[in-house]
Formats: C-alpha cells, sequence, structure tokens
C-alpha cells in the first residue's frame, strides 16, 4: 500500500520524503522538524487524552495554542478538571478551554468504567486541583483562534467532534481558514479492523456521529487516524516501567493513570495493554513518514441503530456503481498502517523531554 501523500491547504504537495530514514528514527535523537505547527487539541481527558497533552505541549514543532475539553470518556467537568490537572501539574502554558457537555443530538450516556470515574484513571486525589477557565466556549475559541490565523492553525481532535461542528455550524466559512485538521476516531476497516463500540463503530465517532458527519463533509486537509492504526502499537506495563527510568515524574505519571486503563483493556480485549490512541494521531502530525494513509471520501452513518458511529470509507479511485450521496463529499485521508515500534520510540523520546524540564 503506497504511503499517499498529504496536500495542504495551499494545495502543496506535503511529500513525506523521511520514509527513507525510517529505520533511523527508532535511535537516532528526535528529527529536527522542519514544519513548525500552531495547533488546538481538542480532548476528552482520559487517559490517553493526557499522553497526548503532554507530547503536544513538549514537542519543539508544535506551537500549542489551546486545549479545547468535550464530553466523551468522562463528563465535561471532569474532562476539563483533568486537562487543568495536566496543565498544572507539567507547567503548561496553553489554556484549557471548557467546550460541549453533550453530543448535537443532546443525549449523552457517561462511561464511567473505561478511564475510571474520575477519568483520569482514579490515580490522583485532584480535588483542589485549580478550575479557573476563560469566559468563552471550546468553538468559539476555536472560530476565533483559526480566524485570527488563516491558513496556518491545525485542529487535532482526539475525542467526540462536538466542538468542531458546532463551530461549522456557526461560521462555515471557518472551514477555509483551517491549515488541516487530525481526527482520533473512526476504523475504516482496512484489514478488518472493527469498532470498540460496536462492531463498525469507535467511541469517538459513536459518541457523537452526528458531528462527526458533518467533520467529514466539510471541504478541509483532514486525515482520519483510526482504530485500523491505533491498535497497532499496544503499551504493556514494562513499557510504562522503562518510562519512569527514563522520563522522572512524567514517566511515573503516566505509568500510575495507566494502570486503571490497562485493567480496563485486560477485561475487555483479554490483553494487559493500552492503546495511546491519541498519542498516534498527534504522531501523525509530528511524523507522518511512520504512516501509510489512503485516499477517500468517509461517511459517518447516523441512522441504524446497527451501524450508528460507522466510518464508511470510499477510496477516491473506485467508481462503485451507486455514487449516491458520495459525489458531493470532499476527498480525505485515512490512515491504513503505522511503524508500530517507531511510534513507541518516538512517543518514549518525547515524554523523556520532561526528564530535565523543571515541572
Ligand atoms: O476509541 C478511542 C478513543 O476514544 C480515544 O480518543 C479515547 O480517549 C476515547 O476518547
Ligand atoms: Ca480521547
Amino acid at each position: 500500500m503506497s504511503n499517499e501523500n498529504h496536500i495542504n491547504r495551499r494545495g502543496v504537495l506535503m511529500v513525506p520524503l523521511m520514509t527513507a530514514f525510517l529505520p533511523l528514527l527508532s535511535s537516532s535523537p528526535i528529527m529536527a522538524q522542519t514544519t513548525h505547527r500552531k495547533i488546538i487539541l481538542d480532548v476528552d481527558t482520559g487517559v490517553d487524552d493526557a499522553a497526548a497533552i503532554l507530547i503536544a505541549n513538549i514537542a519543539p514543532s508544535i506551537e500549542l495554542l489551546g486545549i479545547t475539553t468535550v464530553n466523551g470518556n468522562t463528563n465535561i467537568y471532569n474532562a476539563t478538571r483533568n486537562s487543568l490537572f495536566i496543565k498544572h501539574k507539567f507547567s503548561i502554558n496553553a489554556p484549557v478551554i471548557k467546550g460541549a457537555d453533550k453530543p448535537i443530538n443532546g443525549i449523552y450516556v457517561e462511561d464511567k468504567k473505561f478511564h475510571g470515574k474520575d477519568g483520569l484513571g482514579d490515580a490522583y486525589d485532584m480535588s483542589a486541583t485549580n478550575v479557573s477557565i476563560p469566559n468563552i466556549t471550546a468553538h468559539d475559541f476555536i472560530l476565533k483562534t483559526v480566524n485570527d490565523n488563516p491558513g496556518d492553525v491545525t485542529i487535532v481532535s482526539v475525542g467526540p467532534s462536538t466542538n468542531l461542528a458546532l463551530a461549522i455550524q456557526k461560521d462555515p466559512s471557518f472551514v477555509k481558514n483551517v491549515h488541516s485538521v487530525v481526527i482520533m476516531g473512526g476504523a475504516a476497516g482496512f484489514n478488518g479492523q472493527m469498532g470498540n463500540v460496536s462492531p463498525v463503530a469507535e467511541f469517538n465517532i459513536f459518541t457523537d456521529p452526528e458531528a462527526s458527519d458533518i467533520v467529514m463533509a466539510a471541504d478541509w486537509p483532514l486525515t482520519m487516524v483510526g482504530l485500523d492504526v491505533t491498535y497497532s502499537a499496544p503499551t504493556y506495563d514494562s513499557y510504562f516501567d522503562e518510562l519512569i527510568k527514563s522520563a522522572g515524574e512524567a514517566g511515573q505519571f503516566l505509568k500510575n493513570i495507566n494502570q486503571y486503563y490497562i485493567n480496563s483493556y485486560e477485561k475487555d480485549r483479554g490483553v494487559r495493554a493500552s492503546n495511546q490512541h491519541d498519542s498516534m494521531a498527534l504522531m501523525y502530525l509530528l511524523h507522518p513518514e511512520i504512516f501509510t494513509t489512503r485516499r477517500g471520501k468517509i461517511k459517518v452513518s447516523t441512522e441504524s441503530v446497527f451501524s450508528r458511529g460507522q466510518t464508511i470509507f470510499c477510496p477516491e479511485n473506485h467508481s462503485f456503481a451507486s455514487q449516491e450521496g458520495w459525489l458531493e463529499r470532499p476527498v480525505h485521508q485515512a490512515c491504513a498502517t503505522v511503524n508500530s515500534d517507531a511510534f513507541l520510540n518516538l512517543f518514549r523520546r518525547y515524554i523523556n523531554m520532561y526528564k530535565n524540564k523543571e515541572i
């Protein structure tokens, strides 16, 4: 499967020239990133969201403009408090902005199991967290930040897409001002990958399929990082034990919050390992060369109870007999494979950067 290229907002062909140097990624210092990216990270902080926040904060090539929160892994209060706890614990400058407390259709069913009652693995007493936040909604922050920086901001969404959909509904023209969008969500079905909430639906999409379909129907450079790749690099207890030695407090933090998450996966999938879905979406932005992608159109099913939340992927070069509904949809791309060792080494190298940072 060829590694297709990314056409950025200005139509410039972004060819992943580093593909030839892939083997070096596992041993050399993190490649000096030539592209400096301003990003908004949209989270439903949860355990794997936490690692993505840490990496987005410390990656030299990223300027983290804001962390917007949405209900998903946990309710909006917890998602926002958890993000603030991480912000204060690791001296993160980016503001945390509270977002949607329910999906577009208004129905939110809180899952108190997978990420713990508090949403962050029930690993810390966060009762003293300073929970003051700016007086702006997440979707208004997204609109203002993007429209004030036309063509420069990438949105990395690692929770349900409610905030992005609300932004599009309020100002559809903002889509043309976004540099690119990376979505952790969905399952295109590559290599037979199924959903994790239903046979066909992934959690972020399933939580707000109406919002996800608005996002997938928008004409912006979008990359879907789905379960097709995010289950490829499981993180075992031993991985976190090593991280404590190499990264100090940041490693210990990830070890602590992942214990509950690993236990959830052991019950759910029979393997004592967690999956860093959200960091993998961010890693696509940082190191696209460790992924292969496929270009195509994406429809999110919202109708049937059996297919609700399914991300239906229609490859760009297929002319199926039935094209109804597809013709007006824009072409996006979805990740098909990832170099798992490179991901795990890069994840470790970014977290190790906290070792010598004043926390
Ligand atoms: O299906 C995995 C996704 O759902 C991840 O973003 C995880 O944090 C949860 O939000
Ligand atoms: Ca998430």
